[in-house]
């Protein structure tokens, strides 16, 4: 396999498929080389528009292609976990989109068959390949705020009537799993405990204020973390315009303030390194697709790196099993 290109088939050519595909064309090992919705018509124009070879009739037909090495699922949320399994089980690498699962018990059993296959999976969760995110985490590794104080999260967003309304999954228990937080808040609660490590749960609440929807749009959970700091997660659809997502980290000997992905303010032991980044920071607080596809890229890359035994996998099952816990946890103390 050495020096040969890893081919990818994606599963699901909707909105975000298509950062997938551009991601794997912008790595040199990567070619992307089909695509399979359950709309045969979908999958055939996103194979001309990426210039892939083969627009399959089925899943099923995909996960037959003995060419294909990974499978990027991009498919409604409530899908991931059986798409995932089938490709494992097919003897094919994963890259899952987020959340891997709706539930603990889906997301324990995506870990348990990639142990038994043997095959790598990689969750997305591309905030923690953001350059000002990974730094934070170090600096809080390292203990450069002093005593963490507070850890928190605020994702105050919002989606339109009009997003909901479109592609007939979004906002639905059984295919979206939750709303504000297992949809738009997850990447913010993984890369907050990415950062800042392993929470508890003390209290939460979430319900839906505006939408007509079955899943919240709002939400919010009181955390204390094993680093001893106390956290919130704020999260929500339905604040108009939306703000950019704020994770603040505060110690007794300085603090780190990432707006969206970027560095804001950063004091180290009584030092301002960074103060008022003025920088129109693009966010998906009231967009979805206000992103690029290079972080994406970055994960991806890892990917191919691990199955060719270069690199460590950084963000397997197991990883992307956190935030899918303490989202179903806060669902669960919110009830
Ligand atoms: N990482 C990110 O930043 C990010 C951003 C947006 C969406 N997502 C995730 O990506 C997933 C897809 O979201 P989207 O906005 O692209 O959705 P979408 O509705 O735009 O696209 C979904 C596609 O899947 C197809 N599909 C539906 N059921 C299928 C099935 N059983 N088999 C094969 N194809 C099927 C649909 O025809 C459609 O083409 C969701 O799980 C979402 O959480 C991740």
């Amino acid at each position: 396999m050495l020096n040969e290109k890893i081919n990818f088939g994606i599963l699901g050519c909707g909105m975000i498929s298509d950062f997938h595909a551009r991601a794997i064309a912008s790595l040199e090992d990567a070619c992307l080389l089909g695509a399979a919705d359950f709309d045969i018509s979908r999958a055939e124009q996103f194979a001309d528009k990426h210039h892939a070879l083969k627009a399959y009739a089925s899943y099923e037909d995909m996960l037959a292609d003995d060419e294909i090495d990974v499978i990027s699922i991009c498919t409604p949320s409530g899908f991931h976990a059986e798409n995932a399994i089938a490709a494992l089980r097919a003897n094919k690498h994963v890259v899952l989109e987020k959340p891997m699962a709706l539930s603990k018990e889906d997301a324990e059993r995506v870990v348990r068959v990639c142990e038994e296959t043997g095959k790598l999976l990689t969750v997305i969760c591309q905030l923690r390949f953001s350059e000002d995110i990974a730094r934070t985490k170090e600096l809080v590794s390292a203990g450069a705020f002093g005593k963490l104080a507070f850890c928190n999260l605020s994702m105050k967003y919002w989606r339109s009537p009009e997003y909901y309304a479109g592609g007939g999954w979004k906002g639905t228990k059984k295919m979206d799993g939750g709303g504000a937080l297992m949809n738009q808040g997850i990447h913010g609660v993984d890369a907050l405990l990415y950062i800042a490590g392993e929470a508890n749960l003390i209290a939460a609440k979430s319900d839906t204020l505006l939408h007509s929807i079955e899943v919240e749009d709002r939400a919010v959970a009181l955390l204390e973390f094993a680093n001893g700091a106390f956290g919130t997660i704020e999260a929500s659809t339905c604040v108009n315009p939306g703000f950019e997502r704020r994770i603040e980290i505060a110690g007794t000997d300085g603090c780190a303030v990432l707006k969206e992905s970027t560095l804001e303010k950063l004091v180290v032991g009584g030092k301002v390194i960074i103060d008022g980044n003025k920088e129109e920071i693009a966010g998906t607080a009231n967009d979805p697709s206000a992103m690029g596809h290079e972080l994406h890229a970055k994960q991806i890359q890892n990917l191919i790196r691990a199955i060719r035994g270069e690199e460590k996998l950084l963000i397997d099952a197991r990883e992307g099993q956190r935030a899918v816990r303490l989202i179903t946890d806060i669902y669960e103390a919110s009830k």
